[in-house]
């Protein structure tokens, strides 16, 4: 049950990501990134964690979500989607944060092509998650939830 003591966990969609459902559904499938939100505030709800999600096709945005996290939030999932591949700003900001970070990746990038087998953040992160889909951000808010117990 939520509580005024929730643990606080941010959610970042990178570029592109609000097109889910409509957007290449045969690489990402037909779950819409709202159904991905409302169940990852769902889930987060059950296990007491206050989720609060984010998208943007921007970098220099999503640089400023990861700033204002510092010492705000307890852990973050992010999936920097095509950034993962070139963001240098990315990196360096997930570097300010001291938490639980969760990349994940709806399809598996490791199997496409080569130019997406390079994540400038892997390597910077907790953990990765990548080519199960949607499962893949319950999964990851599950895993921040057993890390912060
Ligand atoms: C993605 C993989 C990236 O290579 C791609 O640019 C995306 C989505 C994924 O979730 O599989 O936009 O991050």
């Amino acid at each position: 049950m939520a509580t005024v003591d929730n643990k606080h966990i941010l959610v970042i969609h990178g570029p592109n990501l609000n097109f889910l459902g409509k957007r290449e559904p045969e690489t990402y499938g037909r779950t819409t990134l709202a159904d991905i939100d409302s169940g990852l505030e769902k889930l987060g709800f059950e296990m007491g964690l206050a989720v609060e999600t984010f998208q943007s096709n921007h970098e220099g945005a999503i640089v400023d979500k990861l700033q204002e996290a510092v010492g705000r939030m307890d852990g973050i999932i992010i999936n920097p989607a095509a950034y993962t591949h070139t963001s240098v700003a990315i990196r360096d900001a997930l570097l300010l944060l001291d938490l639980p970070v969760i990349e994940v990746h709806l399809s598996n990038v490791k199997k496409r092509e080569p130019f997406r087998h390079q994540s400038l953040v892997s390597d910077v992160v907790t953990g990765t998650i990548m080519g199960l889909g949607a499962m893949g951000y319950e999964l990851a808010l599950r895993s921040i939830s057993a890390q912060l117990k």
